[in-house]
């Protein structure tokens, strides 16, 4: 293989399934990589492919800025840039250290205890939804559902209007698979619409408050510092996406490992001790979120490359964590694998994913159900996956079990 052949900018490249092979060379190869970029405002950017430099390169932001460019691999014009920069995900401290500090009193751990007893009965309703028939499309019917209910509750959003906010935020960040793709215009028309029913939703809890995220959130005061409305618009879309997509194709990545594994189910199933090193595997495994972007913010060496102050980097979550180095026999799907420290949820920088127990408490409840009540759950066609090179998504999954009475949840 010839690095020149590599292009991971292609989406088209993904469809097929995450080009490894290219990754592992990468990391042998050129483990920080000048990648040609014909479509961006430079002429290339640097590809991180290594475990230890994308930990690098996530934990030191005062090189490897989140704020200058935002985080996502596009290019924006200077109007997008300004809106996006205003998310939580596309600021650097001090901003961002406020910032999280006032959204962390909406997130403390006792509110996702409080939470897992609502997600065991939302997974068995889903679960009720599709058990009598037999066959299924596990992403529409299954594993998008449960992560939607999730953050409408969390958030105080009335579960008739989930879909709505999910529409919204879909269509505002735009895809490049065929079956999702909108026009531009449809994108604006979605933000304004968000906006307005955050807007109307925030006035509803900050005249009758409960326990949810958003009444946490309208009341939230750190040094009579609140968040204001606009922020709080912004933070309601960031958890509509971040929450959703992520945690919808880990479960749905992570049935294909199964599928492609059965001996490890089997394991699982027969032994369910193995739950928590198995959501960490799967995580691993799966990795939903495949790059995030950086800029630098002056000249700094990584991996004995020297990159430029301004210079795009984009550090692969997807290949850390098959990194040869640090996880021995990376491509193979253990249940068991012990020390799993990967990076799905980022590499321990101040971005560490916010919604982290959350998303392994949905994936606990989903699969200890799954094990329980469809124990014989089979690949019934073909696998078809997302075009994206952001995350590693499966579109449709066509599944059959044997048919089961409902529990009644
Ligand atoms: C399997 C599921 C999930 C995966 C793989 C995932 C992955 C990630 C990653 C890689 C980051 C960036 C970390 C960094 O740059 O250091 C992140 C940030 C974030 N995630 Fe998650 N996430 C998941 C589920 C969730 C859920 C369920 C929520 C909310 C309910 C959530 C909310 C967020 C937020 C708000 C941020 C931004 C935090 C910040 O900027 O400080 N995520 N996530």
């Amino acid at each position: 293989m010839e690095l020149h052949e590599i292009d991971l900018g292609n989406p088209d490249n993904f469809v097929q399934g995450v080009p490894h092979e290219w990754f592992a060379h990468l990391r042998r190869e050129a483990p920080v990589f000048w990648h040609p970029d014909p479509d961006g405002h430079a002429d290339g950017y640097w590809c991180v492919t290594r475990y230890d430099d994308c930990v690098t390169v996530n934990r030191d932001y005062e090189h490897f800025s989140s704020h200058l460019k935002a985080t996502l691999y596009e290019d924006w014009d200077e109007d997008l840039l300004a809106q996006q920069r205003l998310m939580m995900l596309n600021m650097d401290p001090p901003m961002h250290t406020r910032y999280r500090r006032l959204v962390n009193k909406g997130f403390t751990p006792r509110m996702i205890r409080d939470l897992e007893a609502s997600v065991v009965t939302y997974t068995d309703r889903i679960l009720d939804g599709v058990c009598e028939a037999g066959t299924a499309d596990f992403v529409e019917q299954i594993s998008a559902e449960l992560p939607l209910q999730v953050i409408a509750e969390l958030m105080g959003v009335p579960q008739e209007d989930r879909h709505l906010v999910f529409d919204w935020s879909n269509r505002m960040v735009g895809s490049k698979d065929p079956e999702y793709q909108v026009a531009a215009e449809s994108g604006i028309e979605a933000s304004m619409e968000l906006y307005a029913y955050a807007d109307e939703l925030c006035e509803k809890k900050r005249l009758d408050p409960h326990q949810d995220l958003l009444s946490v959130l309208t009341q939230a005061e750190i040094d009579g510092d609140r968040l204001s409305q606009l922020e709080l618009d912004l933070f309601f879309m960031l958890l509509a996406v971040a929450g959703n997509e992520t945690t919808r194709n880990l479960i749905s990545g992570a049935m294909v490992a199964f599928f492609e594994n059965p001996d490890q189910w089997e394991r699982l199933r027969g032994d369910r001790s193995l739950l928590p090193s198995a959501i960490e595997e799967m995580l691993r495994f799966v990795s939903p979120v495949m790059h995030f972007r950086r800029q630098a913010t002056a000249d700094v060496e990584l991996g004995g490359q020297q990159i430029r102050e301004g210079d795009k980097v984009i550090f692969w979550h997807i290949s850390a964590n098959r990194d040869e180095t640090v996880f021995p026999d990376p491509h193979r799907f253990d249940v068991a694998r012990p020390a799993n420290n990967h990076m799905a949820f980022g590499g321990g920088g101040p971005h560490f994913c916010l919604g982290a127990n959350l998303a392994r408490m949905e994936i606990k409840v989903m699969f200890d159900r799954l094990l329980d009540r469809m124990g014989d759950i089979e690949l019934d066609g073909e696998v078809q996956r997302l075009r994206s090179n952001f995350i590693n998504g499966v579109k449709h999954l066509p599944v059959r079990f044997t048919p089961s009475a409902p529990v009644g949840a």
